[in-house]
């Protein structure tokens, strides 16, 4: 896959499948607009990919449940590289717990990290992918549809993940938007900072 002058923006990319996808996708000469919250892993992964083709990859440390952040991620990716195509939604946690052993902090902050940003991220950056024709790929999980125990707000977070994005497709398939999910299992996590 060529993605030649296209600009890539992945949320969570300063570890992980963020990262590996960042790295990847460096690969196929993609302009990069790499976010996190910590500074250092972002620059170690905006190494690794400068090293693939020679491009210089925008770092932009964020959180992203923070709606001022959200929105210069996004000014900051239009005013660098003047477009954006294609929006990763990677960045999540998992916090364990269910019924009788989590509290509604739990549930809030899986909630804002794992559905509220998303959904904040995309609106933003909307206007901007219509102008492309550009896509949207959200990182859900098997969780969405495997009911467990463990992590309860973790699974209903992804759960209206999916949902959002069959909303979010429906919406804007007519202004050539394409919005899709990829639901991992289990990924071994390679730690790219330390090699
Ligand atoms: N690994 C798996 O087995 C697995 C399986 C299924 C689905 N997934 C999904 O895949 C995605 C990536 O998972 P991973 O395992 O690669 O996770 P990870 O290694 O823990 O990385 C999570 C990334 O999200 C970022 N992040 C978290 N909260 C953030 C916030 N408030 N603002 C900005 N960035 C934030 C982290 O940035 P900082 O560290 O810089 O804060 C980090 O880059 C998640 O959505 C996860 O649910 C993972």
């Amino acid at each position: 896959m060529d993605f030649q002058d296209k600009v890539v923006l992945i949320t969570g990319a300063s570890s992980g499948i963020g990262a590996a996808t960042a790295i990847y996708i460096s690969k196929q000469s993609a302009k990069l607009a790499l976010v996190g919250r910590k500074a250092n892993n972002l620059k170690a992964i905006g190494v690794y990919c400068l090293k693939s083709k020679g491009i210089q990859p925008l770092t932009i440390t964020a959180d992203l449940t923070e709606e001022a952040d959200v929105e210069r991620i996004v000014k900051e990716t239009i005013d660098h590289f003047g477009r954006l195509d294609v929006l990763i939604n990677n960045a999540g946690i998992v916090l364990m717990g269910g019924l009788k052993n989590s509290n509604m902090e739990i549930y809030d902050k899986v909630m804002a990290t794992n559905m509220r940003s998303v959904y904040h991220l995309t609106m933003v950056a909307t206007p901007h992918l219509i102008e492309s024709k550009g896509c949207v790929v959200n990182v859900s999980s098997v969780s969405s549809t495997m009911p467990s125990s463990m992590s309860i707000a973790y699974n209903i977070s992804k759960a209206a993940l999916d949902h959002f994005t069959k909303c979010a497709a429906l919406e804007l398939a007519p202004d050539g938007v394409r919005v899709n999910s990829v639901n991992p299992g289990f990924v071994k996590i390679q730690t790219y900072t330390k090699m």
